[in-house]
């Protein structure tokens, strides 16, 4: 069975959806430092795509480069393409910016308070955002639309919340109010980094429950930063993984789960299955995430990676970038692969 047919039985979906996001080429610098190297991939529309890899792998400035949110004193080049906009993001300047982010790519970020205003009643923020896109035609539907989203991402008692500020919610709540601004204009892509991971365990799964349906409800694609390896594989239908600021593997969710072809990506999984080790330890990858820009030069997993040879002291191909699908390692883990 193809890849797209494979992804199709697993979802339901009609195979060919037509790409939504291409990245080509994404370069992130700071001074002499290389953040993020030649990073590449496509989201299609309606896909939720994961991305993971340890602090420090360059994620979010991925993420950051496709909303046009870097700091200060960083510089993407290459470039971001988004169905429906008629401008590469990359180079595009805020004005432009503003009108496609919000409308056509919105982002939720783990900590909600870098996008709420701490000064506005939360149903005036949403009213708002949908005004600006033009999503709403007056100030009455628009905070009648409001109230009904902070509804749906399931705020209790939604007329009483659109009269509350910020910081009168809990972290969760805050994190639902985030969502319904990102999801307030339908966006065709939203973008999700580490979403949960500030929240109490117990509210976890509740957030993550509330992003996935609003993302479902629209068909819109996701692409959703988290460490936790059990959240992909309960979310996503494809994944990419990250380190050393390039993307080292990827493919749908289950193959590379269960056959990773990567070192790191094996590294990653055993460590997530082996929460702790026969003396108590928390299993990790030996070694540590380099300090930025300082990946070894060839394979960047080099020098942490027990299966290294000369050979990586080149910078190992990419095996399939046709079709997004593939692996960047001289000596995959082909002989421990489950056949299956
Ligand atoms: N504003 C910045 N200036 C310089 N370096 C940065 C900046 N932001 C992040 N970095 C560095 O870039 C690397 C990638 O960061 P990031 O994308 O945040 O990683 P991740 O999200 O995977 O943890 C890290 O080593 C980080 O220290
Ligand atoms: S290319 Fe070499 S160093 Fe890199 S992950 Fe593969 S075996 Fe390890
Ligand atoms: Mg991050």
């Amino acid at each position: 069975m193809s890849t797209s047919a494979q992804t199709a039985a697993a979802t339901g979906r009609a195979p060919a959806q037509p790409d939504l996001l291409t990245v080509r080429g994404l370069d992130v610098v700071s001074g002499d430092r290389t953040l993020v190297a030649d990073v590449g991939f496509t989201i299609r529309a309606g896909e939720r795509v994961g991305l993971i890899g340890e602090s420090g792998s360059g994620k979010s400035l991925t993420a950051l480069s496709i909303v046009g949110l870097l700091p200060e004193g960083v510089r993407a080049s290459g470039s971001v393409r988004l169905a429906g906009v008629d401008h590469d993001l990359v180079g595009a300047g805020e004005a432009a910016m503003s009108r496609v982010r919000g409308k056509h790519v919105a982002m939720v970020f783990q900590e909600p308070m870098t996008a709420l205003n701490p000064t506005m009643r939360v149903g005036r923020q949403v009213a708002e955002a949908m005004l600006v896109h033009r999503t709403q035609r007056d100030r009455r539907a628009a905070a009648t639309a409001a109230v009904e989203l902070l509804d749906r991402v399931g705020l209790p008692d939604p007329q009483a919340a659109a009269r509350a500020y910020p910081h009168q919610f809990s972290g969760g709540q805050r994190q639902r109010i985030m969502l319904a601004l990102a999801l307030a204009n339908d966006p065709a892509l939203l973008v999700c980094d580490e979403p949960t991971t500030a929240l109490d365990v117990t509210v976890q799964a509740r957030v993550l429950d509330v992003i996935v349906r609003g993302v479902q409800e629209r068909d819109a694609a996701m692409l959703f930063i988290t460490h936790d390896l059990a959240v992909v594989a309960t979310v996503c239908e494809r994944v990419l993984v990250m380190y050393g600021g390039r993307i080292v593997e990827a493919g749908p969710v289950r193959e590379v789960f269960t056959r990773p072809r990567h070192r790191y990506t094996q590294g990653l999984i055993e460590a997530s299955n082996l929460d702790v080790d026969d003396r108590g330890r928390l299993a990790t990858i030996p070694g540590s995430v380099p300090a930025a820009g300082r990946f070894p030069a060839g394979c960047v997993f080099r020098n942490r990676c027990a299966h290294a040879t000369g050979a990586c002291a080149e910078r190992p191909p990419w095996t399939d970038m046709a079709t997004g699908t593939g692996y960047a390692c001289f000596h995959p883990p082909t002989s421990e692969a489950r056949h299956d």
